[in-house]
């Protein structure tokens, strides 16, 4: 059996700074109540209209693959994880395959949101370690600037994003023989009971669960008008839901909850761990959960003051800062940690 390494890592953000007092042309907001809840800074917004999530994503593969010593031609599988993608269908994954010349090998899309990027390094795990491929590129990208509500009435949510993407290039190794570097153990969980808390309902199949009029009476015809509506926009139901203190509550809870899962199946401890990347969904929830853990400050990586929450971009592209900043050499022992719409949370424990 391989063991799986993270054999290149790449970022990209866009170079167009938003800070907090660029929003208050939009919405009611200040820069102080978005510092003191969320300890966002500035994130950066994508351009109009040369930037998606799948051109974010090659610019970020380009790095992770020129530093893995590989080319696009020597990848055999691609996973990309992204709440929102270019196109309703098909996924970013073929459209980056098609960018980037690759080969015509496998694309899987993940839509786990802010978990996605963990959900897909997992995947991409178990591929490595049966022997099924040896260069996987795993992407996590997300233009929100594209779907957020600017008015006031979505300023709990829309404060909160970032656009960006991050990349891995992950190769197998022979435990036996090599550093013993790699990944040590993934863990993924789901609890769909409150799917609805944290989510964007549009454009879906569940039209009447929603909508207030009752859609019994109407012919195929009409219910395919009722796919996009209106009253859709009117509702503001094509734009990201979250009810804020209840995520907050869940998250405060299943984040120290998995960390010290994937610590415990390797017999680890706390005091073991260099550096925990924690998905940047809120910086008041890392430091809760750095408290809760008795971690000190240099065991935990933040960056959403500079970027917002990037979703499915943010651990990756959080743990290639921290390694470009050499806080995270050869040996150290790294746990990436998510938790997202779904709601889902996930850990990947990894010796550098
Ligand atoms: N600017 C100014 N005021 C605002 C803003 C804003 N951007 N957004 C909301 N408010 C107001 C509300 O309207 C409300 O006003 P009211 O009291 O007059 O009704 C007041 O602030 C408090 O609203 P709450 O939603 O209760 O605000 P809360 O203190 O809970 O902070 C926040 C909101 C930051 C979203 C918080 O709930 C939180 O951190 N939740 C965790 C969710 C999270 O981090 N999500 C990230 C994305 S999901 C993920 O990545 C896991």
């Amino acid at each position: 059996m391989f063991r799986t390494k993270i054999a290149g890592i790449g970022m990209y953000v866009p170079p167009r700074v938003v800070t907090n007092n660029d929003l208050l042309k939009y919405m009611d907001t200040s820069d102080e109540w978005i510092q003191e809840r969320t300890g966002i800074k500035e994130r950066r917004y994508a351009h109009r209209t040369e930037e998606t999530t799948a051109t974010m994503g090659v610019e970020a593969a380009k790095i992770a693959i020129e530093r893995a010593g590989i080319t696009p031609q020597d990848i055999d599988f691609i996973i990309f994880a992204t709440l929102s993608p270019d196109y309703y269908f098909p996924g970013c994954g073929v459209l980056l395959q098609r960018a980037m010349k690759m080969k015509e090998i496998g694309a899987l899309d993940v839509r786990n949101q802010c978990s996605g990027f963990v959900y897909a390094l997992s995947v991409a795990d178990q591929f490595i370690k049966t022997g099924m491929y040896k260069n996987i590129l795993v992407v996590g990208a997300e233009k929100h600037s594209f779907g957020l509500d600017f008015s006031t009435r979505g300023r709990n949510v829309s404060v909160i994003f970032g656009d960006g993407a991050g990349a891995v290039v992950l190769q197998p190794t022979d435990p036996s023989t090599g550093s013993g570097s790699g990944i040590l153990s993934t863990h993924l969980h789901s609890d769909g009971e409150s799917a609805e808390i944290l989510a964007m309902y549009n454009p879906g199949t569940h039209a009447n669960h929603w909508m207030p009029e009752k859609y019994a009476d109407f012919d195929e015809a009409e219910i395919g008008q009722m796919f996009f509506s209106h009253a859709m926009i009117d509702k503001a139901q094509v734009f990201p839901n979250m009810d804020g203190p209840a995520v907050f509550k869940k998250a405060i809870v299943k984040f120290p909850e998995v960390i010290m899962e994937a610590l415990a199946a390797n017999g680890l401890q706390t005091t073991d761990l260099r550096l925990l990347i924690p998905h940047q969904a809120n910086l008041r929830i890392a430091q809760f959960v750095q408290q809760k853990l008795k971690l000190s400050d240099e065991q935990v990586y933040n960056n959403i003051q500079q970027y917002g929450n990037t979703t499915a971009a943010s651990v990756p592209i959080a743990l290639c800062e921290a390694w470009e900043q050499g806080k995270v050499k050869d040996g150290d022992l790294v746990c990436l940690a998510a938790f997202g719409s779904g709601f889902t949370w996930a850990s990947a424990l990894l010796r550098w």
